[in-house]
């Protein structure tokens, strides 16, 4: 495959539809969870220092490669690895990043479903006036219900593969202009809303006053897969928009721009939602339901309440939209690489997905006790292992090939930097970002 000529049209176009791609499932609802899970604020600077240090360098790794190679990931990693005279194996590289993918948007697909059920339901009001035991024993109603989940699973892979479908510059960049702005004005709003409840104080607390005893090498682990994960970096995904950026755009700057953007919907939307935990007495560390009880429990007894849970679970949904269809663009650029058609790629891709996530679905019901492997069930593993094994594997594979394997020279040129702000670059990821993402994997691992 030759060169692709899709371009963004516009420099905001590009960083529009990379933190698109970021902001996601992974601030929204897994921040929470696992930073509930994990004691709060030492967890959250792990993160951000992960961000800074791995995320930022190895985002830009990644992008450089897609722009350098202007081709699916498998062809632009073939293509510059022969240009260095490197082994054309490189190229499968590509091929693990599909399907990292391939395993979190089965799950990914499924949980952003739940948001379906509870965008329409808060809009039906159902919530008004329920207990929180009621809309506890709801959720798990819901969930022990398979054709329900498999219902919105559906909507919500076929609402992604439409876009993605027609073309992703063309589709995305539609979708993306009136979706971000949009997103930040609510969560803004939320965030104002939750610094009038009562919890708010002990929220931030919670969430800034770092307390470093507790931590543990699988901690530390989960903070870094969770920086890869939020920033959509180490599958190759972001590497697919690479291909379409314009020439001319600073990467760094785009990726900076990016990577503040991420944080701060995380603490803006983690603030809202510890602060209503606060407020009612809940648990921090309730899991994979924490957003999906509290928020409800909460707002039922607000003035408004079902208008801001639905604008919420409306914000949730648009917001994961944008980054399920940059998690299927890998797998779709993959086989488009290998001669399909793109309609037909996208088919392929929804078929494969569906499937893979109807396990996910069975999770909570009949499969919930089926251990696969490390004592979890389907859904635990490809919402565990993945995000958090895969991305920093790939990642570190991605920094190695663009700080040790790449010409030099294509890729300053695909950074666009001067030579120091280059080495600079370079630097870290050799340096810092490479051996620290193998000592927190294999630390955390063993
Ligand atoms: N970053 C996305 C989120 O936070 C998830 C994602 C991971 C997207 C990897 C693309 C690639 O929800």
């Amino acid at each position: 495959m030759h060169e692709t000529l899709e371009r963004w049209s516009t420099r905001r176009a590009f960083i529009l539809a990379v933190t698109g791609a970021a902001v996601g499932l992974g601030n929204i609802w897994r921040f929470p969870y696992i930073t509930g899970e994990n004691g709060g604020a030492a967890f959250l600077v792990l993160y951000v220092a992960f961000v800074l240090l791995l995320g930022l360098p190895v985002m830009m790794a990644e992008i450089m490669i897609g722009r350098a190679g202007r081709r699916s990931p498998m062809q632009s990693l073939g293509h510059l690895a022969a240009r260095s005279g490197a082994s054309r194996h490189w190229r499968w590289l590509g091929l693990f990043g599909a399907a990292t993918v391939f395993c979190i948007l089965s799950f990914y697909s499924v949980v952003s479903g739940w948001s379906i059920e509870f965008l329409v339901a808060a809009i039906n009001g159902d919530f008004r006036g329920a207990s929180a035991a009621d809309i506890g024993a709801g959720f798990d109603a819901f969930l022990a219900d398979p054709a329900r989940l498999t219902f919105n699973h559906s909507l919500f892979l076929a609402m992604t593969l439409l876009v993605v479908a027609a073309g992703v510059a063309k589709g995305l960049e539609r979708l993306n202009n009136l979706l971000m702005p949009l997103l930040y004005l609510l969560l803004v709003l939320l965030a104002g809303y939750a610094a009038t409840t009562e919890g708010f104080g002990v929220a931030l607390g919670w969430l800034f006053l770092p307390d470093f005893s507790a931590l543990t090498p699988l901690v530390v682990m989960h903070a870094m897969g969770h920086a890869f994960f939020t920033l959509a970096v180490g599958a190759c995904a972001l590497m697919a928009y690479g291909a379409y950026m314009p020439d001319h755009q600073s990467l760094p700057r785009a990726v900076g721009a990016v990577a503040v953007l991420d944080v701060a919907v995380a603490l803006l939307a983690g603030i809202a939602i510890f602060s209503v935990v606060f407020s009612q007495g809940l648990d921090p560390g309730e899991g994979p339901g924490l957003m999906f009880v509290t928020l409800p429990i909460a707002f039922a007894e607000l003035p408004w309440g079902a208008l801001w849970l639905s604008v919420f679970f409306l914000l949730l949904l648009l917001a994961t939209w944008t980054s399920s269809i940059n998690l299927a663009e890998p797998m779709v650029a993959t086989l488009q690489g290998w001669g399909l058609r793109r309609g037909l790629a996208t088919a392929v891709v929804g078929v494969a997905v569906w499937s893979l996530g109807m396990l996910s679905v069975f999770s909570f019901s009949s499969l919930a006790e089926t251990r696969v492997l490390f004592g979890m069930n389907p859904f635990e593993l490809v919402s565990t292992i993945p995000p958090e094994v895969f991305l920093p594997l790939g990642g570190l594979l991605i920094a190695i090939f663009a700080a040790w394997v790449m010409p030099e020279e294509a890729a300053r040129y695909a950074l666009d930097v001067g030579p120091g702000g280059f080495r600079l670059w370079r630097g870290v990821v050799r340096w810092v970002a490479i051996p620290l993402t193998l000592v927190v994997l294999v630390a955390g691992l063993s």
